[in-house]
């Protein structure tokens, strides 16, 4: 493993870092309480090339390596993992699976279109009753012939009002279990497909999470993915994938909280000194620095794996729940060092601390890693 950088990876660490600084920061309060992302903004992502990294260059996208988009992930979300999770789930769920398993008349269509940002995609798996316990997919998508007919209810849909195009799992052969599932292309517009409920979150407020509800929705044969009944196998290769952005993400956020609680430990002074000369808050900043120097290995690592093609379910799976973890416990003792300031908006760490939080629930749940790391490290 050598993680020193390239000069392309510190290209795209810098401009990520910067447009973070000069673009995201100015509203990143304002669009958490109104919660809310403006189109602008996801367009100027999209502008710098943040929606598509790893998509062939000849689909529109950077044509980069996991540690490139890591490293994006990484900066956005140290300011705004709002930003982070719209780039995540276009990037690592949406293009990552439509690119490895899409036909050429799927990716003519949808790819170009997605990797330049000029639509967003979301991924479409969780459902009121089925969350951790993926395989057991209410939705049904009925075979038709040239259609399948998909009725059903997805929910915590990120990007569910902002997507374009949706990749849906839905149950086809009820007795084939999660070999019967199959996922589906279902385009906003499509008769009967509605957006629903947007969630009110504590966290990632301004990204755009909702329910979607799909009655009698004609989803043509051609935008199934892959083989027949493939759907779940396409989810959970997808998934692992994504765990690394969101592992990223989550490295990102620390990261940010730490960086916030030393700037202010060295400046805030009591007892005459800056609170950082007391040891109560350097031992404090001393772990943090060093529970995320540990993430970051992970996280790399993971990323190191996947651009390797090697097999990297149970890296992922270790990078998203230790990141995830080193996300809450950062942010907690950044409000800490922080006072009665990291109590208030203003200073940022409160919200670094609400958005920590989802890092260990969403695509999977920090018991799901504990499952796919358990099984990766007892099967032989
Ligand atoms: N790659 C390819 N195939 C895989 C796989 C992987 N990583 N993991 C499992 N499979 C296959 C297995 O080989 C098996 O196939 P066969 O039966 O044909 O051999 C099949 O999938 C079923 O696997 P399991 O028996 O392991 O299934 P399980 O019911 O025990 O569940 C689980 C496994 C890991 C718990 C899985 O259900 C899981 O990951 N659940 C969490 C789901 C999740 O992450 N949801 C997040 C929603 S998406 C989201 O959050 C996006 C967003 O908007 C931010």
């Amino acid at each position: 493993m050598d993680f020193k950088l390239s000069e392309e990876q510190i290209l795209i660490r810098d401009s990520a870092r910067d447009f973070a600084e000069r673009e995201l920061l100015p509203g990143v309060i304002e669009r958490d309480e109104k919660q809310g992302f403006p189109p602008e903004l996801i367009k100027k992502m999209a502008e710098l090339g943040f929606l598509g990294m790893m998509v062939d260059p000849k689909y529109g996208g950077g044509g980069l390596d996991m540690l490139s988009y890591v490293l994006a992930v990484e900066e956005i979300s140290k300011i705004d993992a709002s930003a982070s999770v719209i780039m995540s789930v276009n990037n690592s769920l949406v293009c990552w699976g439509l690119e490895k398993f899409g036909t050429i008349t799927q990716k003519q269509k949808y790819l170009g279109r997605l990797a330049t940002g000029e639509i967003i995609g979301a991924f479409c798996l969780s459902e009121p009753e089925s969350g951790s316990d993926a395989t057991s997919q209410r939705t049904t998508a009925e075979d038709k012939g040239s259609y399948y007919l998909l009725n059903g209810t997805k929910n915590w849909i990120t990007n569910g009002n902002i997507a374009s195009a949706y990749l849906v799992m839905a149950q086809t052969h009820p007795e084939r279990g999660h070999r019967g599932i199959n996922t589906l292309i279902v385009e906003r517009g499509m008769k009967g497909f509605a957006v629903g409920k947007k969630e009110n979150k504590l966290g990632i407020r301004g990204s755009d999470t909702h329910s979607l509800l799909f009655q009698d929705v004609k989803a043509p044969r051609e935008n199934r993915i892959g083989a027949d009944g493939s759907g779940f196998e396409f989810a959970m290769e997808t998934l692992t994938g994504g765990r690394i952005g969101i592992a990223a993400q989550a490295l990102g956020i620390a990261s940010g909280a730490y960086e916030l609680a030393l700037k202010y430990a060295k400046t805030r002074k009591t007892f005459g000194k800056p609170i950082a000369a007391h040891q109560a808050v350097a031992f404090k900043l001393a772990d943090m620095k060093t529970q995320i120097n540990a993430a970051r290995l992970l996280v790399y690592k993971a990323a190191w794996d996947k651009d390797q093609g090697a097999d990297c379910e149970l890296s992922s799976s270790q990078a998203k729940l230790f990141a995830s973890q080193v996300a809450v416990d950062t942010a907690l003792e950044a409000v800490q060092i922080h006072g009665g300031y990291g109590y208030v908006k203003e200073y940022h760490v409160e919200r670094l601390l609400r958005d920590a939080k989802i890092t260990q629930i969403y695509e999977g749940t920090s018991e799901i890693q504990k499952i796919v790391i358990s099984r990766a490290i007892l099967k032989d």
